[in-house]
C-alpha cells in the first residue's frame, strides 16, 4: 500500500505501552468514530508493541496474541475495528525480539506477514530492535515489504528505524509507505522541538508513497501515560501539531482519544492545518527565513491550488520575538506590487492583504500559521 498523502490514525504506544486490551481497543475505535476523528481522516487504529505472547506458538511457529489481553483473539478485534469503518494496524520488528522483548519477525517474515493478514491487519509498524549486526537493514525492510505484498491483504508498511543507517536514502526502495526518522518522542516541549529540528533538512526525502514520520504525536497527553515526562501546555501542543502538519508528517495520535478534551479535539481536527498536511502535491516545505539556530525560522510550502502555507515559529524560550518575512523570499518581488491575503489557520479568519513583507510578534514556544493567496 503506497499512501498518496501522509497516513493518519492513532497508535497505542505513547499512552498505553503494554496496558492494551481488547476492551481498550474497542473503546478507542468507538471514540474515533464518535468524536469525528475518522471523518477528519484519522482512519488507522494501530496496536503497537506488547500485543503478543512472549513466545511463538511451539507447533505453528506463529506469533499469537496475548490470551489475557485479547481473549477473543486478534481477528475479532480487527473485525470490530473494521465494522467501525477504521483500518487496523499491528506491530512487529525486523530483529529477533521487539523493543519490549516480544517475538520479532527476523527470518519469519513470510509466515508473519501471512499471520498478520489472517488477523486482518491493514498496517504494520516495523521496528529495528535486536537486529543482528550482520543483517542489512534495507534488505530486512524489503523482505517484510514483499512478504506483506504477497500476503493477500493490502498492508501499509510503516518502517521504524529511528533515522539510523541513513534510512532516508534507501527507505523508498523498500516499499515502506512511511518511515520513522527519529528517536522516540516524549511528552515534553524540548522533545518534539529537537525531533522536529533534526528533520528540517530531511523533509526533501518525503513525498507521495513514502512519508517521513517524525513520530507519534504527544498532543493532548497532558503528562499522562507511557511517554509522559513533564507534559506540554495547549499552546505547545498547538505548535507541535502545526509543525507536523506543515512538514507533511504522518499524523498518528498518541493521547488517550477516549478522554480527549475539547481543545485537543478541535486542534487535531483543524481543517486548515489538515488541509496543509494532506495537500495532494506533498511539496517539500522550505526555510523562507533562517534565524541562525532554527529556533525562529519561517517556513513556507506551496500547495496544489496555488496558495502558500506559511508558518512563523518561535521555538526559543524568549517571549515576544518579532518574526519577519519578505515576500520576495517566497518569489514575489516588490516591484510586481502583488500582495498576500492571509487566512489564519488556527482561527480561519481573514487577516487582510500584506505587501512587501509580513511582520508579527510570536511568543515563546508559539507559532503562527497562514494559508496565503497571491492577490493584486
Ligand atoms: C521503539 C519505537 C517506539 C515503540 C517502542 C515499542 O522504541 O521507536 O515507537 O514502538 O519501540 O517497544
Amino acid at each position: 500500500m503506497y499512501p498518496k498523502t501522509p497516513p493518519m490514525g492513532f497508535n497505542t504506544w505513547n499512552t498505553f505501552a503494554e496496558n492494551i486490551s481488547d476492551e481498550m481497543i474497542r473503546q478507542t475505535a468507538d471514540a474515533m468514530v464518535e468524536k469525528g476523528l475518522l471523518d477528519a481522516g484519522y482512519n488507522y487504529l494501530v496496536i503497537d508493541d506488547c500485543w503478543s505472547e512472549k513466545e511463538r506458538d511451539p507447533v505453528t511457529g506463529k506469533i499469537v496474541p496475548d490470551k489475557k489481553k485479547f481473549p477473543n483473539g486478534m481477528r475479532a478485534v480487527a473485525d470490530y475495528v473494521h465494522s467501525k469503518g477504521l483500518k487496523f494496524g499491528l506491530y512487529s520488528c525486523a530483529g529477533i525480539r521487539t523493543c519490549a522483548d516480544y517475538p520479532g519477525s527476523y527470518d519469519n517474515e513470510y509466515l508473519d506477514a501471512k499471520t498478520f493478514a489472517e488477523y486482518g491487519a491493514d498496517f504494520l509498524k516495523y521496528d529495528y530492535c535486536y537486529k543482528p549486526p550482520y543483517a542489512n537493514g534495507a534488505l530486512l525492510y524489503r523482505r517484510i515489504s514483499l512478504a506483506l505484498q504477497n500476503s493477500g491483504r493490502d498492508i501499509l508498511l510503516s518502517a521504524c528505524n529511528w533515522g539510523a543507517d541513513d534510512v532516508h536514502h534507501w527507505i523508498r526502495s523498500t516499499g515502506a509507505g512511511m518511515y520513522r526518522s527519529t528517536g522516540d518522542i516524549c511528552d515534553k516541549f524540548e522533545s518534539f522541538r529537537d525531533i522536529f529540528i533534526s528533520q528540517i533538512e530531511n523533509a526533501k526525502y518525503a513525498g507521495p508513497g513514502c512519508f517521513n514520520d517524525i513520530d507519534m504525536l504527544t498532543v493532548g497527553m497532558h503528562n499522562r501515560g507511557n511517554v509522559a515526562r513533564d507534559g506540554c501546555t495547549d499552546l505547545e501542543y498547538r505548535t507541535e501539531f502545526a509543525l507536523w502538519c506543515m512538514f507533511g508528517s504522518p499524523l498518528m495520535l498518541g493521547c488517550d482519544v477516549r478522554n480527549m478534551d475539547d481543545t485537543t479535539l478541535a486542534l487535531v481536527k483543524n481543517p486548515h492545518l489538515l488541509r496543509i498536511n494532506q495537500d495532494e502535491a506533498c511539496r517539500t516545505p522550505f526555510v523562507a527565513q533562517y534565524e541562525g539556530n532554527n529556533l525562529r525560522n519561517v517556513y513556507a510550502r506551496l500547495l496544489s491550488d496555488g496558495r502558500i502555507a506559511i508558518m512563523f515559529t518561535n521555538l526559543s524560550d524568549n517571549d515576544k520575538q518579532w518574526a519577519w518575512l519578505a515576500l520576495d523570499s517566497l518569489g514575489i518581488p516588490a516591484p510586481v506590487k502583488k500582495g498576500l491575503r492571509l487566512t489564519n489557520a488556527f482561527t480561519g479568519e481573514d487577516e487582510g492583504v500584506f505587501k512587501e513583507y509580513i511582520q508579527l510578534p510570536v511568543g515563546a514556544h508559539d507559532c503562527a500559521v497562514y494559508i496565503a493567496e497571491v492577490v493584486d
